[in-house]
């Protein structure tokens, strides 16, 4: 099946740079939020971060205004709907995306694919409460989704091999690498990472390093891009929390629990970049430790 017309819900952290590669491939794309503000501040970074790409010579400036005529946005589910694909990139919540999805029902064309970027919930549960368990799957990109190569694709109990196929043909022409997942807690990037992140949190709570000694001894020490403290801020720490409990739930296996450290952080506010403070304080002109 072709993909052209493509709706995105939720214009955040992840859906403003889904929106961004999909345009950019050359899909048609409709990008939905609940509010105005969120709408602007996602085309207002989409034109930011793709000034990045033609400063460094990645695409011409034509690319970017073609890609970015191609964005339409809006504040209506309605619109979403009749499109060949449609991507949930809203909040981490189960709650916020069945009632997405129950939203979504009414304006779905017959072959519309359903698919959600949902890091760690069950995409066969998700599934199970629309009308199209064969047509819908796990889209999972990485942040920042313009400059991440992989796309894991997640098949639910009982998605078809031809949506599976479409998706994977999907993700080959925004020009990513897609990575096959089960069904199962946090598929294979957070269930992975996550735990090494949580680890990192239980060595600064035992006071075997500061965050500074544990950011550089992973990122000198392992050649990590980032350490994995200041990739838990980058990520976001509520995020982080709730992979974790997804895990130790999932899982019932203690290896997965949460370390109190995290939980305190969450429940501070102290959020990671987003809120400006997490195991840095980004309040400043460079980021500071917070212990
Ligand atoms: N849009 C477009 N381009 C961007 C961008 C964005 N949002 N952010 C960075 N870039 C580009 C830069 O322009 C630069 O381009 P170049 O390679 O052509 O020079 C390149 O990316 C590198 O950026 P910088 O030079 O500014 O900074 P760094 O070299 O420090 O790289 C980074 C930044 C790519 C974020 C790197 O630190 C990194 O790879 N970090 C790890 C990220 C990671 O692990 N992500 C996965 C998180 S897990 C996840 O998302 C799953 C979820 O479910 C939780």
């Amino acid at each position: 099946m072709e993909i052209n017309k493509v709706g995105i819900v939720g214009a955040g952290q992840m859906g403003n740079g889904i929106a961004h590669v999909f345009a950019l491939a050359g899909y048609d794309v409709v990008l939905n939020d609940i509010a105005q503000e969120s709408l602007e501040r996602a085309m207002a970074l989409i034109d930011r971060n793709m000034d990045r790409q033609v400063t460094r010579k990645k695409i011409t400036p034509e690319d970017k205004a073609k890609a970015l005529t191609r964005i339409r946005t809006t504040l209506e589910l309605a619109d979403v709907g009749p499109n060949d694909l449609v991507i949930e990139a809203a909040t981490e919540d189960e709650e916020v995306k069945n009632r997405i999805f129950a939203g979504l029902q009414p304006h779905l064309l017959e072959h519309t694919i359903l698919t959600s970027n949902t890091s760690s919930i069950s995409i066969t549960r998700l599934a199970s409460r629309t009308d199209r368990p064969e047509r819908f799957m796990g889209f999972h990109f990485m942040n920042p989704v313009p400059v991440m190569q992989l796309v894991e694709l997640i098949r639910g109990i009982a998605t078809d091999e031809e949506t599976y196929e479409t998706c994977k043909a999907v993700v080959l022409r925004l020009g990513k690498t897609p990575s096959t997942a089960e069904d199962f807690p946090a598929f294979i990037v957070n269930r992975i990472l996550m735990p090494m992140i949580n680890e990192a949190v239980y060595a600064l709570y035992e006071g075997v390093g500061s965050v500074e000694s544990i950011d550089t001894s992973m990122r000198l020490g392992a050649n990590h891009p980032m350490g994995p403290l200041e990739l838990a801020d980058f990520i976001g720490l509520d995020t982080c929390l709730a992979i974790m409990n997804v895990l130790h739930d999932g899982l019932a296996d203690t290896k997965y629990r949460p370390c109190p450290l995290l939980t305190k952080y969450v429940e501070a506010g102290w959020l990671g970049r987003k809120t400006k403070r997490g195991f840095y304080d980004y309040r400043g002109e460079r980021p500071v430790p917070t212990r």
